[in-house]
């Protein structure tokens, strides 16, 4: 039996990506209330301290969060992020890989399309580095956070568009493209290590209203506001779900509104995936 479902029993330790703010730092005010010890991977220490200090002081205890340096664009630094959380001796009862990035144009330091190297590589090479800890403990589980956005990429992957310059004028479709990525990868990764305990899931958040757009032009700022956005707290209901409830039957699905939900035909496609996972450990596997 996992340790998670009921939480409190022993104080899991649960890793979330980019919890300074958002979807994010709600999951993980909300996980540590219920019992977890929450580590907090992020780029920015000055931004992280605040949530860190609330979680030990709604929780009044001093292990219910830390801070790990992490910058998911730098393959490096998601190496050094893993090791200095083995270092610490923690066993790891689950991974949310949540953090994302939306509306920037660029590269990773590594030469990849901003959002895919971001969203998707950086998160690869994170759970693949903590593979090992995470399968010592039976049912341990990785929540991918995805996005209804993944419909966006209607040509599937391009292949040749990931190892260069974000091109689309807001960069919407290579964020399409990182979040077809995320709920591809969450179910290959279902398929591969579900014979040895492991569970992942992937899901849709959500229109929330978050800083998510922040990097896109000012002038088109509204566009991403036209619809009625929930709140970050709705946004963390079906991170939560999965991290709580959702079972072993489910393994590999995606879930939106605390439900499975069929993806998209192209994240839907096992041998997209197969592929996907097998470039994402040829371009990770040097670092
Ligand atoms: N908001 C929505 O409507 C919506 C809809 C569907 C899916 N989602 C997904 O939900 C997840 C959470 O997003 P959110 O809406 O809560 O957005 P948010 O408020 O902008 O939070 C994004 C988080 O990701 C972190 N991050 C970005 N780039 C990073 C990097 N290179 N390394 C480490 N951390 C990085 C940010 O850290 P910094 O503060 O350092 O930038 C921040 O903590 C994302 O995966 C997003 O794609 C959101």
């Amino acid at each position: 039996m996992g340790v998670l479902p009921g939480i409190d029993a022993a104080h899991p330790v649960i890793l979330i990506t980019g919890a300074n703010t958002g979807i994010g730092r709600i999951t993980a005010l909300h996980l540590a209330k219920l019992g977890a010890c929450m580590v907090l991977a992020g780029r920015d220490p000055q931004r992280t301290a605040p949530v860190v200090q609330e979680i030990q002081t709604l929780t009044g205890r001093a292990d219910a969060a830390r801070f790990l340096p992490l910058d998911l664009a730098d393959l490096h630094s998601v190496r050094q992020a893993a090791q200095a959380f083995e270092a610490w001796g923690l066993p790891l009862h689950a991974l949310i890989n949540n953090a994302g990035v939306a509306g920037a144009k660029g590269q990773t330091r590594q030469g990849f399309e901003l959002a895919f190297g971001t969203n998707h590589l950086g998160h690869f090479h994170l759970t693949q580095l903590l593979l090992p800890l995470l399968l010592k403990t039976p049912q341990s589980r990785v929540v991918t956070v995805a996005s209804r956005a993944h419909l966006a990429a209607l040509n599937g992957i391009t292949w040749e568009s990931l190892e260069q310059v974000t091109r689309s004028r807001f960069g919407i479709t290579e964020y399409a493209v990182s979040k077809l990525a995320n709920i591809l990868f969450a179910s290959e990764l279902a398929r591969r290590h579900a014979s040895q305990g492991l569970l992942s899931y992937s899901l849709h958040p959500g229109v929330i209203k978050t800083e998510v757009w922040r990097h896109a032009p000012w002038w088109a700022q509204p566009l991403f506001a036209l619809r009625r956005m929930k709140t970050p707290l709705e946004g963390a209901q079906t991170t939560l779900h999965c991290v709580l409830h959702a079972s072993p039957e489910q393994n590999g699905l995606y879930f939106s509104n605390c439900q499975p939900r069929t993806p998209g035909d192209h994240a839907s496609n096992p041998l997209l995936a197969r592929q996907l996972w097998e470039r994402s450990v040829a371009w990770t596997k040097d670092f």
